[in-house]
């Protein structure tokens, strides 16, 4: 199941140039299973129009509150019904001001009065009207009201000008719905990561590396932000971008990172080792480039530290959970992993179902036994493995 499948949203699309990305919004909240309803103000509809809207969310678009396809002239009442949220973006400065005065002069404001949702907006406005005291007013008095105010970023403007006042991309409004309907299983948790493989030198221009892509690792990063968690995801290098509401320390070999890890361990409850780790490295790396010769060129690999290993041995070591990618026999040589580096949790697949790839079948081992994770994108199974390890650990504060 999608992040926001079952949830039924509202999209208010209020008028400022910002409104196109409101499109790019709504195919990504579309594309994760959410039932998206737009409301378009009239000065919304003059820079996109209700058929944009009507085909990237499948539902009829709403203007009017007077309009005649809602049999009991209820839109206010019916759009917001069961409503898990409404978001306003782009929130004009105009939107924003009639909100806090608790207008109901249009279709939107009346249903932003009428709602028993959560209301969010995301503002969208030139520099000097963002700064404007009467903006600031308004922005103050709508978070004293319990409304929840997304951005504005800051660069540069539609206009021309420079400054805060555009609306958040598409891609982090949608994080941070994702986010706003995740539960915080892991609230007030601290936990490290390592994601990606390790690069280690053989000369400067070559090295000994591996074709793990990172992303479970990321999407294993962003699940545990998305649940409350203070992340650190000690990266290999990969070609992903960091994800929101966390830190990355991007790193190369093996040694950098544990180093990595080991700097950002106090006070974590919780160590993923997710990284396909090298396990050897050269013995020594060539401070100039190998030339070729003729003859076979031998190299000498002294064995890496292992990470988690190292980790789960700590006196005082946080909950460590380990990966086992296997291309035969997952039971023995994941359960086998887990007893040796005395870990509380593995978590086994074969190769053949998810390296590099966008979705995988998994196997969780604890002391308790196997659970298997049915196929499913490695966002989905990361939220999975969040609520898993979080049922495991003891209780805050305890
Ligand atoms: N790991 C680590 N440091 C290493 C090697 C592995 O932290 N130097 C971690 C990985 O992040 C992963 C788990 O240990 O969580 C993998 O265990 P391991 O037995 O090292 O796996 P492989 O290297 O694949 O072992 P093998 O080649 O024996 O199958």
């Amino acid at each position: 199941m999608n992040s926001l499948a079952g949830r039924k949203l509202v999209l208010g699309v209020t008028g400022g140039v910002a409104a196109y990305k409101a499109a790019e919004l709504v195919r990504l909240l579309v594309k994760d299973g959410a039932d998206v309803h737009v409301v378009l103000s009239v000065a919304g509809a003059r820079f996109v129009t209700a058929v944009t809207f009507q085909a990237l969310s499948g539902n009829p678009v709403w203007t009017d509150l007077w309009d005649p396809r809602m049999g009991n002239n209820m839109a206010h009442i019916d759009l917001t019904r069961g409503a898990d949220a409404i978001l306003i973006a782009p929130a004009t400065a105009d939107v924003i001001a009639r909100l806090v005065q608790g207008r109901a002069d249009d279709l939107l404001t009346t249903l932003c009065l009428a709602r028993d949702c959560p209301l969010v907006v995301a503002p969208a406005m030139n520099r000097q009207m963002w700064e404007h005291p009467a903006t600031r007013r308004n922005i103050a008095q709508l978070g004293a009201d319990g409304v929840a105010i997304w951005g504005p970023d800051a660069g540069e403007q539609a206009c021309g000008e420079v400054g805060p006042g555009r609306m958040l991309e598409p891609e982090a409004l949608f994080e941070r719905l994702v986010a706003h309907f995740t539960p915080k299983r892991l609230a007030g948790r601290k936990v490290v990561l390592t994601a990606g493989p390790t690069f280690e030198a053989v000369d400067p221009v070559r090295g000994i590396t591996n074709t793990s892509s990172g992303k479970m690792g990321y999407a294993l990063a962003l699940a545990c932000a998305r649940a409350g968690a203070e992340v650190v995801l000690v990266s290999g290098p990969t070609g992903l971008a960091a994800p929101d509401g966390l830190v990355r320390v991007s790193v190369k070999s093996a040694l950098e990172m544990r180093d990595a890890v080991f700097a950002a361990l106090p006070g974590a409850d919780v160590f993923i080792g997710v990284a396909a780790v090298a396990d050897y490295r050269p013995a020594a790396a060539s401070e100039h480039k190998i030339k070729k010769s003729g003859s076979a060129l031998t190299l000498e690999l002294v064995p890496n530290p292992d990470i988690l290993a190292e980790v789960a041995a700590q006196p005082d070591a946080p909950f460590c959970v380990g990966f086992a990618a296997e291309s035969r026999e997952l039971d023995t040589y994941a359960e086998g992993k887990r007893r040796a580096k005395r870990l509380p949790m593995v978590i086994g697949n074969l190769i053949r179902d998810g390296l590099g790839t966008d979705d995988n079948v998994i196997v969780i081992y604890d002391d308790a036994g196997r659970h298997p994770l049915e196929r499913a994108s490695k966002a989905v199974l990361a939220a999975g493995i969040v609520t898993h390890i979080a049922g495991l650990l003891t209780p805050c504060g305890k």
